[in-house]
């Protein structure tokens, strides 16, 4: 007899069962670092920064959206952005295929991105006016003029660019988003030369009929699920269903935050993201494959939220490890 009680990880929990119409594996692209330390309120050292994205990479995530190259005063909990990024150049060797995409609104951005060595970098676009407004100070139509040249040019040189696009379901000034509005934004990010597009739910508002039906409609416009992605903040409790809806439609990545954090200095009503463990935790009892140690992961949410000195939102996070 032992005195050790097993987690219930050690315990085989969850018991994978596979459900049919899922995809065998998801890749996860973990926003952690950029979105969720965006929008607290203490701006973390540079160092527990990169210790905290070098523990993600040791979890096994081998997508970390790293940093913004963005204005520093627009969002001053990532203007160490050129601090950071050069203490991350020896985690891609450490961990082969590990992608450190960053944030980069205009050719500004793109520049100082490209002088670090940037390989992977994201654009982010609108569905609505007003929110194009708050958050790049210029309309839909003049942001998307603004990413042209940064889309091209970053092409050019090799680099990879996704494109977000934030608002697809409801937006806090304008209320519910026509469907054609955002399937519009999308398509011009992809004529652009986005080689994928991420589906922002930014305040959570989302539900799964509207997942359905926003997917088919990018379908019906010659948009497949191969080249989406979805990003749900769980504002409303809505975004695993809104994750598991979108893998039903084909979808095979997924935008999560380690620990929950995160939300949208420029939309009050956005709050974490879907916290990964709780992913994780999910696609492990559907026995679909991430290559990521989910209790390695929840120790790092838990060892961050210490730094943060304040408890991880993460269902999983506190189940497994404790509030931290
Ligand atoms: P602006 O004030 O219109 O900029 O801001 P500008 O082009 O007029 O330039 C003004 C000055 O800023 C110039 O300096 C530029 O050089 C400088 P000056 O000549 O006057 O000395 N500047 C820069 N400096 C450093 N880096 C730069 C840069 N750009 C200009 N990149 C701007 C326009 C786009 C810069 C600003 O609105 C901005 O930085 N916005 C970023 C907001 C942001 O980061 N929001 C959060 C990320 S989006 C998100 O979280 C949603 C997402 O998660 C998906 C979802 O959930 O939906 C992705
Ligand atoms: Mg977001």
């Amino acid at each position: 007899m032992t005195d050790h009680e097993p987690t219930v990880l050690e315990l085989g929990l969850p018991a994978p069962v596979r459900s049919d119409g899922l995809p065998a594996r998801v890749r996860i692209h973990e926003v952690g670092p950029r979105d969720g330390l965006q929008n607290e309120s203490v701006a973390l050292p540079v160092e527990v920064k990169a210790e905290f994205i070098a523990r993600l990479a040791g979890a096994g995530l081998r997508t970390i959206e790293a940093t913004s190259f963005v204005h520093p005063k627009w969002v001053p909990q990532l203007a160490d952005a050129e601090e950071l990024f050069p203490r991350l150049a020896g985690l891609p060797g450490e961990y082969p295929g590990l992608r450190l995409p960053v944030l980069v609104p205009n050719e500004r951005g793109l520049d100082r991105a490209l002088a670090l060595g940037a390989t992977d970098i994201a654009v982010f676009a609108s569905a609505t006016q007003t929110f194009a407004q708050r958050n790049l100070n210029r309309s839909v139509a003049e942001s998307l003029e603004m990413f042209a040249p940064v889309v091209r040019r970053a092409t050019e040189a090799g680099v990879a660019v996704r494109g977000y696009l934030s608002m697809c379901f409801g937006d806090p000034w304008e209320g519910p988003v026509p469907t054609d509005q955002v399937v519009a934004v999308g398509q011009a990010l992809l004529e652009q030369g986005c080689t994928e597009l991420s589906l922002g739910d930014t305040i959570g508002t989302g539900t799964p009929g509207q997942v359905e039906a926003l997917l088919a409609a990018f379908a019906g416009a010659g948009i497949g699920p191969e080249l989406l992605a979805v990003h749900f903040h769980d504002t409303y409790g809505q975004a695993l269903a809104n994750t598991l809806t979108a893998l039903r439609c084909g979808v095979s990545v997924v935008d999560a935050s380690a620990g929950g954090l995160g939300g949208c200095p420029y939309a009050k009503s956005a709050t974490g993201n879907l916290a990964t463990e709780d992913l994780l935790w999910m696609l492990q009892g559907l026995g679909i494959e991430t290559g990521v140690d989910l209790a390695a992961l929840a120790a790092t949410s838990q060892w961050l939220a210490g730094r943060l000195g304040r408890p991880s939102p993460s269902r999983a996070v506190r189940a497994l490890v404790g509030s931290g």
